[in-house]
């Protein structure tokens, strides 16, 4: 009898696993964000699987690393930490069979999906000093767990890197929407890391984030990591809040939660000083150097393998990617702890209308005199570009619904980009929240694409209807017009 089942069983993965193939095989999501040009996406081909030496169920601290996308050359003098320190960062973290089945469909050579949010420590902003690298993503946490896991299973591990500099966590919401909407497939883990950005000042923040991951990715696991913000040395009164607030919602909703803190602590408490742990390179700056980043990745090694180690009975448990037209499909979900209504967030969770430069099903490809046209300017990076102000106007039609908005992301970036007049018509007047739009009230606007920063990134802005025509819906239009400087890139115009 037993055996009978056993086959059935393992037909029934080779099944899956087939289909698995077969999803993996479609062409990529067409919501390929451009803040990816900053971050590093999965080698697309597996590399020449070595045969490591060690144990293939065990995900190996950074010591252990055969290959890295980047590493500092002292880095042997980093040392492996106690697994008491790493126990004491297990904050919420019990037994969680989601994280088991993630964990198993990798062992099985599936491929895995992790997507990491976070602002710019997550980025891995001044992780290579004193040394330089190409890009600082390259030995960010997130890349050094991705060569960790692919350790196990070499080319099987896709990361999706959307930490962004200067992002905090409300930030990141509307991206964590536009990537599941346009996407063929839902990430297995999704993690984040807004210990050093913030994560929105207040927990309502972090609540709409997990209801709306649970909306589209209902089988993803979801984890945070917690960590105070490292400008000061004590933890602030907004830090002992934040940790509450994370503590309280991953306690409600079964969230893992590690807590990088208390592995601080408990360092200290052994006799250490913690600034082992988090080098501060200057007062006041809390981006940490690579020692601090591959210690991330060694607690969530430690977490992974006390997983692993679990004699957690085998769940069959693929992520899944909802596209729901409404939100009455989590409605008999877990209650929000907080008062947070997802009817309310400033995001359209629902689009009427979507020009996405990846994907411009019925969108122009060029404005009435040609000076805006819809091309990559880098591979893979398709937006609608001019290269000269001018009059002529990329416009895009849109529809609006009675609660009416318009999302606009664009090119931002440190040199060689200008400004742009956005206009909306309609019957609406329209209102942003002033960070990165110029104009008050109305159906003009400005968007300055040039900023300090050395880095170049997707922009998201949302305008909000803020007077009611008497139309349940109406359509208008929104339209570009390079005003001043040398180029502008529209990359996506939603509407709801
Ligand atoms: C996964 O791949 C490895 C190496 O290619 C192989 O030894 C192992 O048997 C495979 N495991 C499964 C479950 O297919
Ligand atoms: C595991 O985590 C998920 C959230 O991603 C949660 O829904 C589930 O309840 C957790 N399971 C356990 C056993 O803690
Ligand atoms: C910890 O190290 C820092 C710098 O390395 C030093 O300034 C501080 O005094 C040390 N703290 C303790 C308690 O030894
Ligand atoms: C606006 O809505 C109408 C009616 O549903 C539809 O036919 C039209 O294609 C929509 N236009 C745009 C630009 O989305
Ligand atoms: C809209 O409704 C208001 C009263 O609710 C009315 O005064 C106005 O004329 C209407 N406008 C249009 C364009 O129908």
């Amino acid at each position: 009898m037993q055996w009978r089942l056993c086959v059935a069983a393992a037909a029934v993965l080779l099944a899956l696993h087939a289909l698995r193939r077969l999803e993996e095989d479609v062409i990529p999501k067409p919501w390929a964000l451009e803040s990816l040009e900053q971050s590093g996406t999965a080698p697309e081909h597996a590399p020449e699987a070595p045969v490591p030496s060690q144990d293939l169920t065990r995900v190996p601290s950074h010591a252990e690393l055969e290959k890295a996308k980047w590493r500092p050359p002292d880095f042997g003098q980093v040392p492996v930490l106690d697994d008491a320190i790493w126990q004491a960062s297990l904050d919420g973290c019990a037994q969680n069979s989601t994280l088991h089945a993630f964990l198993q469909r990798l062992l099985q050579n599936q491929t895995i999906t992790i997507q990491v949010y976070g602002g710019s420590m997550t980025y891995g902003m001044g992780c290579c000093a004193p040394y330089s690298c190409d890009r600082w993503v390259d030995c960010s946490w997130g890349a050094q767990l991705q060569s960790a896991l692919e350790q196990l299973r070499p080319g099987r591990v896709r990361l999706e890197h959307r930490a962004r500099r200067g992002c905090n966590l409300p930030c990141a919401l509307p991206e964590v929407v536009l990537a599941q909407r346009g996407s063929f497939r839902a990430p297995d883990l999704i993690i984040l890391d807004f210990g050093q950005n913030g994560w929105g000042g207040s927990p309502e923040n972090l609540e709409e984030f997990i209801r709306v991951c649970h909306l589209f990715m209902p089988q993803t696991l979801l984890l945070i990591i917690w960590n105070k913000d490292m400008t000061n040395l004590d933890p602030s009164k907004g830090d002992i809040k934040n940790l509450q607030s994370c503590r309280a919602l991953s306690g409600h909703y079964g969230i893992p939660l590690l807590n990088f803190q208390a592995a601080m602590e408990e360092y200290t408490r052994q006799g250490g000083n913690w600034s082992q742990l988090w080098p501060r390179v200057l007062p006041e700056e809390h981006h940490p150097p690579w020692r601090t980043h591959a210690y991330f990745t060694d607690m969530l090694a430690y977490w992974f393998n006390r997983q692993l180690g679990s004699s957690e009975s085998s769940l069959q448990l693929a992520p899944v990617l909802r596209q729901p037209d409404d939100l009455n499909v989590d409605q008999a979900w877990i209650p929000p702890l907080y008062n947070v209504k997802l009817e309310k967030i400033q995001v359209c969770l629902f689009p009427l209308t979507s020009h996405v430069a990846r994907e411009p099903n019925g969108s122009p490809t060029r404005s009435p005199e040609g000076r805006w046209q819809l091309y990559e300017d880098r591979r893979d990076k398709p937006g609608w570009i001019t290269m000269e102000p001018s009059s002529d106007k990329l416009r895009f039609e849109v529809n609006f619904s009675r609660k009416a908005r318009v999302v606009i992301q664009y090119l931002r970036s440190y040199a060689n980009i200008g400004t742009a007049e956005v206009e909306i018509e309609g019957s609406w007047l329209w209102q942003h929240d002033g960070k990165n739009l110029q104009g008050g009230k109305g159906r003009s606007f400005r968007a300055a694409a040039e900023w300090g920063h050395r880095i170049s990134v997707t922009q998201t802005v949302m305008l909000i209807g803020a007077s009611l025509p008497n139309a349940s819906w109406e359509t208008g239009a929104v339209s570009f017009r390079l005003a001043d400087g040398p180029k502008f890139k529209v990359i996506s115009v939603i509407s709801c």
